[in-house]
């Protein structure tokens, strides 16, 4: 029998930072199921004293309140000891294309500083389990769009005008949609079965007036790595 889904994530989760991060690093966390096992991994280290002067930069009310419980030095981006620049960052994703290392991320709805911190650091590790990768960008999770309430209609229209089909996210134990972390709205686009110019479609959503930030990361050089069931974590060949 195979490790659980929970079992992987954390394995390769920490099986990165272990790889990566070293004293003195300023480092990004990132948000969700599988990133919150490397914040707690380098909660630990710091700890237990393997990790100093650790500096670290959260993508989300999740990452903030799980590094303040464990006692990680946090600060912003705009934070002069940061200065809008990170050693790297460390994060999950909802969709690895292997053809290009493009990703879809925000299924937890914080892709909007996830962006702006995985797009300001020296690099960018991705941690996912197999069931993250495909062939084709967009067939196994829609795009998450963030976009200022009073866009909404307008928006969705101009989004189904670049061929995808937006659904407005709904809340869970709350009525009526997501709201974010930034008081603003998620619109989930379906793409269908096209090939989408990923790179392209990433820039064309963002310039929809009133549209904040999109979940398409076409970031060339990000490393992605997977953590397998039979227990192996190993870097994703892209191409
Ligand atoms: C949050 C994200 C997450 O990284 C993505 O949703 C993957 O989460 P999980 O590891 O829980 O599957 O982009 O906005």
């Amino acid at each position: 029998m195979g490790m659980d889904s929970t079992e992987v994530k954390r394995l390769v989760a920490e099986t990165v930072v272990d790889r990566v991060v070293r004293s003195g690093m300023k480092v990004g966390l990132g948000t969700g199921s599988t990133a919150i096992h490397a914040v707690r991994r380098i909660g630990a280290g710091i700890a237990e004293g393997r990790l100093t002067d650790i500096l670290a930069v959260a993508t989300s009310f999740e990452s903030t309140i799980e590094a303040q419980r464990l006692g990680i030095p946090l600060r912003t981006l705009n934070d002069p000891d940061i200065d809008g620049h990170l050693d790297l960052v460390i994060d999950g994703a909802d969709e690895v294309d292997t053809r290009t290392g493009f990703l879809i991320k925000g299924g937890g709805g914080a892709l909007t500083l996830e962006k702006l911190v995985e797009y300001n650091a020296g690099r960018l590790y991705v941690v996912v389990d197999e069931s993250k990768l495909s062939r084709r960008l967009g067939s196994g999770f829609p795009v998450p769009v963030e976009v200022i309430p009073a866009a909404l209609r307008a928006a969705a229209r101009a989004l189904e005008a670049l061929g995808g089909r937006p659904e407005l996210r709904m809340a869970q134990r709350k009525a009526g949609p997501v709201i974010t972390d930034n008081g603003n709205l998620i619109l989930d686009v379906h793409l269908g079965d096209a090939d989408v110019d990923a790179h392209y479609l990433e820039t064309a959503i963002n310039s929809i007036p009133g549209v904040l930030e999109n979940g398409i990361f076409s970031r060339a050089d990000t490393e992605i790595w997977v953590g397998r069931a039979d227990g192996t974590v190993e870097e994703v060949e892209i191409g």
